[in-house]
């Protein structure tokens, strides 16, 4: 008797630069079965970060590749993309991964790479968002799930979190209230693409083969 192949779950890789905390949020879904998904490898630009830890503490294959040992972004990023395509994933998630990437890095992963971002895209791309926000007397702050697209932290976008500010909040408090929320819509989104249902293709962002809307989906978690 021939046993019935199962099918192979997608293959993910997650690129990571630090603490790995939304990578936990991605291990955790996996582990629990919220997500059919085998996590592959665990690549990080700098060595020894939390994230690698949490990664090789479930026995996920990691690497890290320091991007100062190389003459140039586009030495890296070749150096990255070999290391990648080792593991020829399906999808590749940025967490926390916080380098500049190359045109051809892009759009080698361009309809299968994930990332988040720390606000309510278009808002505040780059750094220190949170800061940014306070100062700008913002009532409501959050955090974009989205597709990788040559612009910076300019792809289009799948899922927001919209979380209040609150009267008094510092940068860390207004950190981890939206930190909270990475953890919920990040494995949400991965959840989506690698069950088929989400996907960008030609430049239209679609979930469950209908057009998302230029804001993407929302979740308000505001009283
Ligand atoms: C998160 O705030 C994420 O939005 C940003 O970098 C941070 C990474 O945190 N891109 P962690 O490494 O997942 O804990």
């Amino acid at each position: 008797m021939v046993a019935a192949s199962q099918p192979t779950p997608p293959r993910i890789v997650v690129l990571i630069s630090g603490s790995g905390s939304n990578l936990q949020a991605i291990i955790d879904n996996v582990a629990n079965g919220e997500i059919e998904a085998d996590i592959c490898a665990v690549i990080s630009n700098v060595a020894g970060v939390k994230g690698l830890q949490r990664a090789e503490a479930v026995g996920i294959n990691t690497h890290a590749l320091n991007h100062k040992e190389y003459e140039s972004r586009e030495a890296f990023d070749v150096a990255m993309m070999r290391q990648i395509d080792d593991y020829q994933p399906d999808l590749v998630v940025l967490a926390g991964f916080m380098r500049i990437l190359t045109s051809d890095f892009v759009r080698r992963y361009e309809g299968r790479m994930l990332n988040i971002h720390p606000s309510l895209l278009p808002k505040y791309r780059g750094l220190h968002t949170h800061r940014r926000a306070l100062e700008a007397g913002d009532q409501e702050h959050g955090v974009t799930v989205h597709f990788v697209t040559e612009e910076l932290d300019g792809g289009p976008l799948v899922i927001q979190a919209i979380v209040p500010v609150q009267t008094g909040d510092s940068e860390d408090d207004l950190a981890g209230r939206v930190l909270k929320q990475e953890h919920i819509i990040y494995p949400m989104a991965v959840k989506w693409f690698t069950e088929g249902r989400l996907s960008f293709n030609g430049g239209q962002v679609a979930m469950d083969g209908q057009p998302l809307p230029e804001g993407g989906l929302q979740l308000d978690t505001r009283e």
